[in-house]
């Protein structure tokens, strides 16, 4: 079946289903354009706890698509791709981060997003990058806190907040983290009228290098809204798709990951350092989920019910 004709039955059967496809900003161009929502990981979690759909297809990875099951129990949420997995979330085995806060008594744990249900379930209150600042602030000063699983997004907002009780937990993500410096300041001596975009799950180094730090919502709301022609974009090239559409006059430069060859410096290299999780969903395997109803994703009700509740304080401090 070709591209067209796929959208023409996704749109059939999203219809007679009473079904929403929700998208992060890191999907395929393909599957961002046919998605009822596009977001950042704070988004997609308000939209799943808003919809009155029957159904949530999450074209995004498993944390997202749990996420969504947590917040809506009675829907059935697909994953079109059960591999759709986070290496930021494999950093932070439930066992390990159980030990982490038993041995850390009298702290309040804060949880990126970027986790399984378990992690969730021993959370006070979850985060993402758009609202880590907003979560961290919205505790007392000198409240003990631990903080998971991004070491760089932990250390990050240690720095700005110059909070001293905070325990990060040493967890990164595979992408994020295959930025270098090196790479960045020779694309910067190239094109040294562009301004560098950069997300929090980027190493220090590399931040200290950015005109603008944001979550991929911050970061393309940036480039709206800046008065720049040119900008370098460090983190996954996904979100180029929608900076394109919303400024076309722009141009957007994605800085190659570690591992691109030599040359991939030269080139508008958009698939170099892509995700190798959130580019597992295509258009055929959203169409399959929505025919089959399958695969689903389900969480058990006890870890759901504690998670929620770490997740809707998250909410509550994000309106
Ligand atoms: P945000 O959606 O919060 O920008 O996080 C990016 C990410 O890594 C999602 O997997
Ligand atoms: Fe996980 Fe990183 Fe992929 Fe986001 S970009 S889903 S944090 S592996």
């Amino acid at each position: 079946m070709d591209d067209n004709n796929m959208i023409t039955d996704i749109n059939t059967l999203r219809r007679e289903k009473n079904a929403v496809i929700l998208a992060h900003f890191y999907q395929r161009p393909e599957v961002q354009q046919i998605a009822d929502f596009v977001g950042d990981s704070l988004q997609l979690s308000q939209q799943a706890a808003a919809t009155g759909a029957a159904i949530i297809v999450f074209a995004g990875v498993h944390f997202m698509a749990e996420t969504a099951k947590i917040l809506s129990p009675a829907k059935k949420v697909l994953l079109p791709d059960l591999n759709a997995g986070c290496s930021l979330a494999d950093s932070c085995p439930p066992e390990a981060f159980g030990a982490f806060i038993a041995a850390h008594p009298g702290h309040t744990v804060i949880s990126y997003v970027n986790t399984s249900a378990e992690i969730k379930a021993m959370t006070d209150i979850c985060c993402t990058s758009s609202n880590a600042l907003k979560i961290v602030e919205s505790l007392p000063v000198d409240e003990k806190i631990i903080f998971g699983p991004d070491r760089n997004l932990g250390n990050y907002i240690k720095s700005i907040t110059g909070r001293a009780e905070m325990l990060v937990w040493d967890g990164a993500c595979h992408v994020h983290e295959a930025f270098s410096v090196e790479r960045l300041v020779a694309l910067k001596k190239r094109l040294p009228g562009a301004k560098v975009v950069a997300h929090p799950e980027c190493k220090k180094a590399v931040l200290l290098l950015a005109d603008f730090i944001g979550s991929t919502a911050a970061v393309l709301h940036f480039t709206q809204h800046d008065a720049a022609a040119q900008y370098i974009v460090v983190t996954e090239p996904g979100v180029i798709f929608q900076m394109r559409k919303a400024s076309p006059q722009k141009e957007f430069i994605p800085l190659p990951g570690v591992d691109a060859s030599a040359s991939a410096l030269a080139d508008d290299c958009g698939a170099c350092n892509d995700c190798r999780f959130m580019k597992l969903i295509t258009l055929e395997k959203i169409y399959r989920a929505l025919q089959s109803e399958q695969p689903e994703v389900l969480v058990e009700e006890t870890v759901r019910a504690k998670a929620e509740k770490a997740i809707r304080r998250m909410l509550a401090l994000s309106k």
